[in-house]
């Protein structure tokens, strides 16, 4: 089977308006600006107003994506959507875009990989337009991270914010003769090699209850005495996890496509925690000013954060044709993965 091209064509990014800055934060909990900006690098974050639902943000970065691109929603194929926080258990956050924007032909449905949401919906939308079954997808991945925050909770309610962001995907035909793998010595643009990996075993270390969940069962997930529906995270195991998962599995993309760290133009990590990146980046070689960042002035938005990153990026003026973009991320499952695009 002769596989096709996949191109990242276009992106968007939508933020609610509403700041919730460190200061707002030390009337909440016992923190200050000075630790969270030294122990995250986070100055402010974003909050959904009351009646704005995620799916909402999520469609305004889609038609930003579109527009950028010149495609009309009636041309698009497929929507994956990547969240954990739509505010319906069901249907997902693609249908409710599908709808709004008017992409009635599109196929829409949504992958639930927490932060590595983007990454795991960028590569599951690709494995459709590889293989031809689809041309052109939507990646749409929107959180409404602040809903489910605990406030009284200081570990975690200073990382968290709401957003969204988008990419549109397109094929195109390879070259006659290429072979299934791609190699970044092709030069081509598009997707050229990703890296996935899971442990569910440590589900533990981070997860977010439903109401609903049974309250025997979540105590075997936490030594809690009660466990909320709210995100409930073991942020130093959070940490280490993080920054050897998501080290290694650049490495490996590096080692087998046989790149040095000056090959790469910029990483795009999801944006938890400062000092991971800045430790991810010294353990792969990458400096910090080739590291696409938008974590001071958003936090962590989960699943929305890589594409807010890369949207930024662009729009900076930082994405020259040919560049070779890093991208990767690390969550609650535990998921983590990497994937490398060339611009
Ligand atoms: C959560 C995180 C910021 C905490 O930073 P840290 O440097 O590991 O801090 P620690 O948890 O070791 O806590 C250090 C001290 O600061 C305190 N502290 C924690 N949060 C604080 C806050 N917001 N303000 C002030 N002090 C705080 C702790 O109570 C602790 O005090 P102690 O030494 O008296 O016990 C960090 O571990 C992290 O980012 N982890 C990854 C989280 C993540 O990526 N989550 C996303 C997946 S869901």
């Amino acid at each position: 089977m002769s596989l096709r091209d996949v191109r990242i064509v276009a992106t968007g990014a939508s933020l609610p308006e509403e700041r919730i800055t460190n200061a707002d934060l030390e009337r909440m909990v016992d923190t200050n600006d000075e630790w969270i900006h030294t122990r995250t690098g986070i100055r402010e974050r974003r909050r959904l107003a009351p009646d704005q639902p995620v799916s909402d943000l999520a469609s305004r970065a889609a038609l930003q994506a579109l527009e950028e691109a010149g495609i009309a929603p009636g041309e698009v194929d497929l929507i994956v959507g990547a969240t954990f926080t739509n505010d319906l258990a069901f249907p997902g956050v693609a249908c409710l875009v599908q709808r709004d924007i008017g992409a009635a032909r599109a196929v829409a449905f949504d992958t639930n990989a927490v932060c590595s949401g983007f990454l795991y919906a960028v590569i599951q939308a690709a494995q459709f337009l590889q293989t031809g079954a689809y041309t052109t997808a939507l990646v749409v991945a929107a959180e409404g991270l602040t809903r489910y925050v605990d406030y009284t909770d200081r570990n975690s309610c200073i990382l968290f914010g709401d957003g969204a962001s988008a990419v549109l995907l397109q094929s195109e035909e390879r070259p006659a003769g290429e072979t299934a793998l791609r190699s970044s010595a092709d030069g081509r643009p598009g997707l050229i090699d990703f890296d996935l990996a899971t442990d569910g075993a440590r589900v533990n270390v981070a997860f977010c209850p439903r109401p609903t969940a049974p309250a025997q069962w979540l105590r075997t997930l936490s030594d809690r005495e009660e466990v909320t529906p709210w995100i409930w995270q073991d942020g130093r195991a959070m940490f280490k996890a993080a920054i050897n998962g998501m080290a290694d599995s650049v490495q490996r993309i590096m080692t087998r496509q046989n790149l040095q760290a000056a090959d790469i133009a910029a990483l795009v990590p999801h944006q938890a925690n400062l000092r991971i990146i800045t430790a991810v980046g010294e353990r792969v070689g990458i400096p910090e000013e080739r590291v696409a960042l938008c974590l001071e002035e958003y936090g962590n938005t989960s699943a929305a954060s890589m594409g807010i990153a890369l949207d930024k990026w662009r729009r900076l003026g930082r994405v020259r044709a040919g560049d070779l973009l890093m991208f990767t991320a690390f969550a609650g499952g535990l998921t983590w993965g990497s994937m490398l695009f060339r611009a």
